[in-house]
């Protein structure tokens, strides 16, 4: 109220400062118009009286004077002549002031023999006075005044002054109005909505800032407010859960244990390298959104980022990344509560074909996963992939400037060579690579003709990550064989001259909380799908890739409702599928086998009202997923080779409830850990089929106990300790063991 009453007083006074200083001017215009007017009138009428007056001057009568006056009579003057002496010989209207009154006009008039002329109150009237002298002989026997009413000068500055008040009033009236409305829509009601918000995140119900209707004043108060909320809730949270576990004597990783490791053992920042990066900007519908790319990788390291701070280089590949960043392509993730720094990398088209599409995509994917798909190894794209790594390599390197002795994790098959390009430049760096594929038997991996350098270059690093030891087996077995080098079985390291690589087992994870999706009620997903209806929902979310065994768990699925025909419009199978490496000819061919297959199964077995499957093939956020994670019956992971997969991990971390059943492909790294789930192996049928039977038909207690140890075994190996055990054993290296390349 007291900004509205400020605000409106301040309008006014601005206001009467401008109107009083335009009614100002506007009556010296005025004054100065009406004073030239009675001039003019007064030197024409007492001119033209002179020469009428003039032969009848210096009779002996006055009459002749006299009806000459009269006949020039008008209202509001008088007209007057007077003797050499200033003695009034004639006056029309007669009237006191002129006869009794010396007018120093006329005096002078004579006196000096000159027309005079001036303001003067006569009668208590204001009044001008025009005197000419009347000569014979050059020199003056009379003069003859002309005497006009003035006091219309002061009427009209009056009644200026009345009506620019009136202005004022009207004026101050109007804009304190629309002040107070504008203050009231844009500013007391939005402050009132911020309010509450505010109120709200306090006691942490998490949700969008209000709608205002000015987002350039309030946006940044809101994105300051919530990223304040949210620190001050994550720190309340992380207090808590660490109290929790200290009770129960626990010893599970959390965010915070993990940062206090990374501040106690580590020290400085860590840096990370992947090809996709954790947010991409892309312009949709005019407008720019942050989306979370579909990648196991990104769900895996962003918790650990956000937890220890850091910077993470990878390709800006959305077509609003440069938009979004600086000119260094920097900008801190998350948006709205930066936490840790992404440099994005700048590829050409050509470049990001020859390395990402071409050699990472169709040359070492398939050639690490065996699903039979043949490699292709073109020279040229191993030449864009070194040049691609050597780009990446240099964006690292300009990161790491003065940060001694950094902690570096490279991501994935894309950056086989980078261990090397960052040792040579850095040898005080500790480096790690994390390969989050498979990793084939030494035969498969020999069909790569620059399998030497690859290697090599790999043991640039200090340590060496796969998710299970019999990928670390088959690495080491790879290396024993294809180059020169000391492979020590008992302690799993590689000796090549002076330099020590350890190869390590280090199965990644999720975070042991679901990310914060609200929560909503299973009715109401289901109706979100246009699937009330139905009794059972089965989840499925990928990435549209040959691997993931999406073909054969639809054959699954349509054998099942073969065989159990009573499941008909009871079950329906919900497949995200997000669209992937589209420019692949494999993948082409692949995504349109399965969208086939979907339509087939679909058109034989659905009914008008029921769908045996629902095919949702567009990128989902987070926010999309979890609801569909936790009302879910059952869950196939169908991986015909899988390193790890984390929509397994996903899907039993999101279950609070305890229920839910996983199937599971026994050729994913996490077959080995969630060993309650359903293991299948996804090329026979039968048992695919049955294993969608024992999922709905399966007991309550039967899930809870089954789900209850699963949720265990994620909570226990969580991407928090995945990254401590992997930054420990990186940062226990000795410095002595570190130095160039040999
Ligand atoms: O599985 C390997 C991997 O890099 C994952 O880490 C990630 O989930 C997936 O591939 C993403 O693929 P892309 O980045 O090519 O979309």
């Amino acid at each position: 109220m007291r900004i509205t009453y400020r605000l409106v007083t301040a309008i006014c006074l601005a206001m009467l400062v401008v109107v009083g200083g335009f009614t100002f001017l506007q009556i010296r215009e005025e004054r100065t118009r009406l004073v030239r007017d009675l001039e003019r009138r007064a030197a024409l009428l007492g001119e033209g009286l002179k020469e009428a007056v003039d032969p009848v001057m210096g009779g002996r009568s006055t009459a002749p004077i006299e009806r000459i006056l009269k006949r020039f009579g008008r209202p509001n003057q008088v007209i007057a002549v007077y003797d050499q002496l200033a003695n009034p010989i004639a006056v029309v209207p007669d009237s006191v002031g002129p006869r009794a009154v010396a007018i120093p006009e006329i005096t002078e008039s004579l006196a000096m023999d000159a027309i005079r002329y001036g303001f003067r109150v006569i009668d208590g009237r204001p009044v001008y006075v025009y005197a000419t002298p009347i000569d014979r002989n050059e020199r003056p026997i009379g003069a003859l005044a002309v005497i006009l009413d003035a006091s219309q000068l002061a009427a009209a500055e009056r009644a200026l002054w009345r009506q620019n008040a009136l202005r004022f009033v009207v004026l101050a009236v109007v804009l304190s109005g629309i002040t107070v409305l504008l203050l009231r829509l844009s500013v007391t009601r939005p402050m009132a909505k911020m309010a509450e918000w505010t109120k709200a995140l306090k006691t942490g119900r998490a949700g969008p800032p209000p709608e205002a209707a000015d987002a350039g004043l309030f946006g940044p108060l809101a994105l300051e407010v919530s990223g304040l909320a949210r620190r001050l809730y994550r720190a309340q949270e992380a207090a808590e859960q660490e109290a929790a576990l200290r009770l129960s004597g626990e010893s599970v990783w959390t965010e915070e244990r993990l940062k206090q490791f990374v501040n106690l053992q580590v020290g400085g920042p860590i840096f990370v390298v992947s090809n996709r990066e954790p947010v991409s900007h892309v312009s949709k519908d005019g407008k720019i959104i942050a989306q979370t790319p579909a990648s196991g990788l990104v769900t895996a390291m962003d918790p650990v980022l956000r937890a220890c701070g850091g910077v993470w280089v990878a390709h800006g590949s959305g077509n609003a990344d440069r938009e979004t960043a600086d000119e260094r392509g920097r900008l801190g993730v998350p948006v709205d509560d930066p936490r840790y720094t992404l440099r994005r990398v700048w590829l050409t088209p050509e470049e990001e074909h020859g390395y990402y599409y071409s050699f990472a995509n169709e040359g070492l994917w398939p050639l690490c996963h065996i699903v039979h798909t043949r490699p292709q190894f073109r020279p040229e794209d191993w030449e864009h992939y070194k040049a691609v790594n050597r780009k990446f390599a240099l964006a690292l390197i300009d990161e790491m400037d003065g940060v001694e002795a950094p902690l570096v994790l490279i991501q994935d098959y894309h950056f086989a060579l980078l261990p090397a390009y960052v040792k040579e430049a850095r040898p005080d760096a500790r480096v790690a690579i994390f390969w989050h594929i498979p990793w084939p038997n030494f035969e498969a991996f020999g069909i790569c003709p620059w399998q030497p350098e690859i290697l090599q270059s790999m043991l640039g690093a200090d340590l060496i990550g796969f998710h299970t030891q019999y990928h670390c087996n088959n690495f080491l077995e790879t290396v024993e064989r294809a180059i020169e080098c000391r492979v020590d079985w008992e302690h799993f390291s590689v000796t090549r001259g002076q330099r020590v690589t350890h190869v390590k087992p280090f199965p990644i994870s999720v975070a042991p909380e679901p990310l914060d999706v609200p929560v909503s009620t299973r009715a109401e997903v289901l109706a979100g799908l246009g699937l009330s209806s139905i009794e059972f929902l089965g989840v499925g979310v990928e990435r549209v890739d040959y691997t993931k065994g999406l073909v054969e768990r639809f054959r699954a699925l349509e054998r099942f409702f073969e065989r159990y025909p009573e499941y008909r419009g009871r079950v329906t199978f919900v497949q995200v599928a997000s669209p992937s490496r589209s420019l692949i000819k494999r993948y082409q061919d692949f995504q349109r086998e399965v969208e086939d297959t979907v339509e087939g199964i679909n058109t034989r077995l659905g009914t008008k009202s029921w769908k045996p499957i629902l095919y949702l093939d567009r990128h989902h956020d987070h926010a999309e997923i979890v609801p569909l994670y936790r009302h879910a019956d059952f869950c196939m992971v169908t991986s015909l080779h899988d390193g790890m997969n984390l929509v397994a991990k996903e899907f039993v971390a999101t279950r609070e409830d305890e229920r839910g059943v996983l199937v599971l492909s026994r050729f994913t790294g996490a077959a080995r850990e969630l060993t309650d789930a359903l293991i299948v192996n996804p090329y026979d049928l039968d048992e695919l089929a049955e294993s969608i039977r024992t999922a709905v038909t399966m007991p309550a207690e039967e899930q809870r106990i089954r789900m209850v140890r699963m949720r265990q075994a994620v909570r226990e190996r969580n991407i928090y300790w995945w990254a401590g055990r992997l930054l420990r054993e990186l940062s226990r290296i000795p410095e002595e063991a570190l130095g160039k390349l040999s």
